[in-house]
């Protein structure tokens, strides 16, 4: 091998007439008779390579036999490219190198996929040779820009004091909200060790511990129902903060947020992120995690719809409307394909269906078409002025049980967004939600349970009244959106232990049981535990963001696929029986 005088992303004009050598692999080949040119690829760049029949016979032999993805070292002179032949959308493309001595360091098989072409294979065989994959361009800038990112992370939250710490991986299983990862233990046949779903304790610990600004970047495990968002190992920026309150945690979070913005894509944001309650986003986006990007939003129709003759509107516990501007494009076939839409999303979740979407079309001055003849020409004059609507505007509304028309109201935004071409890939739009419910009800059990976590405290001015009255308690529980993926979520905690106690009581968890499950925290917070709270973002999914990707999965080196198998090295996978053995574990039936 030669070693390396430069890479291959560093040579121009600057170099012509230098001898260099070059290490890298085998991008593509051309033969032009007697002439061949390789491009030669490493992580910085592409250079071009060319092999002469006349001058350097031997070589240009060697290179005849090359393959894609061949390992090559060579040795060569810069030279001027012919201005007819100079790419300038490449670094290296004002020069090439003249290879005077090739050493092919390693033959590759052929290619499951072409390296240049991502889309040359499905996803499974994509993750079955990862190292190939990563290979790519498009892999290499998203592991670049997540190294960036973790680099910005550590320097701000360094610089504004927090201390990185590392928490335990083995640890005792406590309830968080997923099922956890189990790890038997073969000191202790029987015992089980499990996997953090988040080192939400730890945190609060170190607290108590008097570490008031914590930081770690941290691997959790959740075994959960996998999406495009979602792995059952996912790492988390994990910050903790003591003597604190909502708005120190959001301006902390802000200025990490700007740093890395600025950092990795050259952008500045505005400061402060709004901020938005949770019943304000529901009602207006239909979800809690909006995308703002894009005006649509929900509109009250009820009051006009009890004032109409339209009869499936007329007793439902809620309507709502969007108004889509200038909607010259909408055709019934449009407005079609919105109605299935419409239908086939509430069926998904829901058990009541809705019927569909009823719509109006703003033409001369009056609404026009679908349900306009249920509604008075005065409330028809009274929505358009209500709503703002102006000519060519469209109008779509729904009516049914809340829930369901919400989540399917806030869908069908996303989706005309969508068709629109509304939310543009460039505009990063974060945004704070707050004022969460404490508790919901489970719907299988009727149960009360929480909805962040357990250690999240109540509002305060819900403080005297959250035992007795949960469905109505607020907590200090908040959310950081950015474009409709939820990035981060934290809370501030309950410090004291008999609000703690009291919350877990709620939750059906007897004192015994909590003292069991959670005892180590419960029994810190009575050593002196000062106020604090925190916050975790989806370090992934901000990456994710950050890359322009659609899913985690193209921002994590080594992911699983949506049914938790790493497709690579073959996990999860069977052990041998002795293993099983000195472990206590016994496999009854395989499913
Ligand atoms: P939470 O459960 O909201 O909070 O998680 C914080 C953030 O982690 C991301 N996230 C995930 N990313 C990928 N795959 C998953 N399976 C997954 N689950 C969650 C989301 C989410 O906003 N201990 C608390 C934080 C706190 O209160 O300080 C916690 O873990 O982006």
């Amino acid at each position: 091998m030669f070693k390396r005088t430069h890479t291959c992303g560093d040579l121009t004009l600057k170099q012509v007439g230098e001898d260099v050598s070059l290490n890298g692999w085998v991008s593509t080949s051309r033969d032009h008779g007697g002439l061949i040119f390789v491009d030669i690829r490493d992580l910085y760049g592409v250079t071009q390579l060319t092999f002469n029949e006349e001058t350097y016979p031997e070589e240009f032999e060697s290179a005849k036999r090359l393959s894609m993805e061949d390992v090559i070292s060579v040795k060569g002179t810069v030279e001027a490219r012919q201005e007819n032949a100079v790419n300038k959308d490449l670094m290296t493309g004002e020069i090439e190198v003249k290879v005077t001595e090739i050493v092919v360091l390693n033959e590759a098989k052929p290619m499951p996929f072409m390296i240049n072409d991502r889309d040359s294979a499905n996803e499974e065989t994509r993750l079955t040779y990862r190292y190939l994959e990563l290979r790519t361009e498009e892999m290499q800038k998203n592991m670049l820009l997540r190294h960036r990112t973790y680099q910005t992370v550590r320097n701000y939250l360094a610089s504004q004091n927090f201390v990185e710490f590392e928490t335990p991986i083995l640890m005792r299983a406590t309830p968080e909200g997923a099922r956890d990862f189990l790890v038997p233990s073969r000191l202790h046949k029987g015992r089980f060790y499990a996997l953090p779903q988040s080192p939400q304790q730890y945190k609060q610990i170190l607290m108590v511990a008097g570490y008031d600004r914590y930081f770690q970047i941290v691997k959790c495990f959740r075994d959960e129902d996998f999406r495009a968002d979602r792995q059952p190992e996912f790492t988390q920026i994990d910050v903790e903060m003591s003597f604190i309150d909502e708005e120190d945690i959001r301006e902390v979070v802000e200025k990490l947020v700007c740093a890395v913005f600025e950092d990795v894509l050259d952008l500045s944001l505005e400061l402060p992120f709004p901020v938005i309650s949770y019943q304000e986003t529901m009602e207006t986006y239909g979800t809690d995690s909006p995308d703002i990007r894009f005006g649509l939003p929900l509109v009250d129709f009820i009051g006009f719809a009890e004032d109409s003759d339209f009869k499936a509107l007329q007793s439902v516990e809620t309507a709502k409307a969007i108004v889509v501007s200038n909607a010259e494009g909408y055709s019934r076939k449009v407005i079609d394909d919105l109605n299935a839409f419409v239908k086939e999303f509430s069926s998904q979740e829901k058990k009541t269906p809705l019927g569909g979407l009823a719509w109006m079309k703003c033409n001369d001055g009056d609404l026009s078409g679908g349900v306009s003849k249920f509604f008075s020409e005065e409330l028809r004059q009274k929505i358009m002025e209500s709503l703002g609507m102006g000519e060519g505007d469209l109008l779509l509304v729904a009516g049914g049980e809340r829930e369901t028309i919400l989540t399917t109201m806030g869908a069908l935004r996303l989706e005309i967004a969508n068709r629109d071409g509304l939310a543009s890939d460039d505009d990063f739009k974060p945004l704070w939600v707050r004022d969460y419910p404490l508790f919901g009800k489970d719907e299988e059990t009727g149960k009360w349970t929480f909805l962040h976590h357990p250690f999240t405290s109540p509002a305060l001015e819900d403080m005297d009244k959250f035992d007795f009255d949960p469905g109505s308690a607020g907590s200090r529980a908040y959310d950081l959106v950015i474009n409709g993926w939820e990035i981060a979520g934290g809370s501030i905690r309950n410090h004291d232990p008999a609000v703690q106690l009291k919350i877990f009581e709620l939750l059906g968890i007897s004192e015994k049981e909590a003292k069991d499950k959670f005892g180590f925290l419960l029994e810190g917070l009575t050593y002196g535990a000062p106020p604090h709270g925190g916050i975790a973002f989806g370090f992934d999914r901000f990456v994710m963001i950050l890359a322009g990707a659609k899913q985690i999965r193209d921002v994590i080196a080594f992911p699983k696929t949506t049914s938790a198998l790493n497709l690579m090295d073959g996990s999860p996978s069977e052990v041998p029986k002795e293993q099983l053995k000195e472990l206590g574990i016994e496999i009854k039936k395989k499913n």
